[in-house]
């Protein structure tokens, strides 16, 4: 069974392989040499995950991709999409499914970020409210298609923090931890984010379905 994995960012490229790796082939768009990105127009996370997935699965079974070429059989391929983004209860119409449109595709998060603090500037701790979530989508080679989806709740910083992560991660506190997800590890981020829960599932789920 391969994997074929519906994005071409690399960070995020990295996160399915290190989880998916164990029990199967995993394939980045590039390497089947597949290009596409269509345009998020759902109105939830799981609504442009399966529109990302769906994309890629019309392409790989399509009569133009040379599978064969690409090493890469659609009946033995899972296609997997992700979206996710930064839900700020203050904020509530602006980020959302439309995170990384926020202020432009061309910001960069360093502007996006103080840009955020200063709107919040007069926010008070418990109205500061904010989650990570992250949709998987799984269309399997039935055509059957399947979300999972993973969340990871906090809290808008007062400051700018850390230099791990990236995107909205330096203003996102986490009470617990006394610290942003941007002053974490990539293993610690991963057990307890959005993206690791969410993997974690679309995991689980892919492993039941193979191993009946
Ligand atoms: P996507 O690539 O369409 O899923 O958009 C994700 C958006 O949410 C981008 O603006 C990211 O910066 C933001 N985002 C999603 N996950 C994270 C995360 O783990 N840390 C920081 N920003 C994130």
């Amino acid at each position: 069974m391969n994997i074929l994995v519906a994005t071409g960012n690399a960070g995020k490229m990295k996160e399915f392989r290190e989880v998916l790796d164990n029990f199967s082939r995993v394939l980045s768009m590039k390497e089947a040499g597949i290009k596409s990105d269509p345009e998020e127009t759902g109105s939830t996370f799981r609504e442009n995950a399966l529109i990302k997935a769906g994309a890629v699965r019309e392409i790989l079974t399509g009569p133009e991709f040379d599978w064969k070429k690409a090493d890469l059989d659609p009946d033995d391929t899972i296609v997997i999409a992700d979206d996710s983004g930064l839900i700020i209860d203050a904020m509530p119409d602006e980020l959302g499914v439309k995170s990384a449109r926020f202020m432009g595709h061309d910001t960069s998060y360093d502007i996006k970020n103080k840009e955020i603090l200063r709107r919040m500037a007069d926010v008070e701790d418990e109205k500061r409210t904010a989650r990570f979530v992250c949709a998987i989508a799984l269309i399997f080679p039935d055509g059957s298609e399947y979300t999972e989806e993973g969340v990871m709740e906090g809290r808008i910083a007062h400051v700018i923090s850390g230099n791990g992560g990236f995107g909205y991660d330096p203003i996102f506190f986490l009470p617990d931890l006394g610290c942003t997800s941007a002053d974490l590890t990539a293993d610690e981020k991963n057990a307890i984010s959005h993206r690791g829960k969410a993997l974690r599932a679309a995991a689980a789920l892919i492993e039941r379905k193979i191993n009946g």
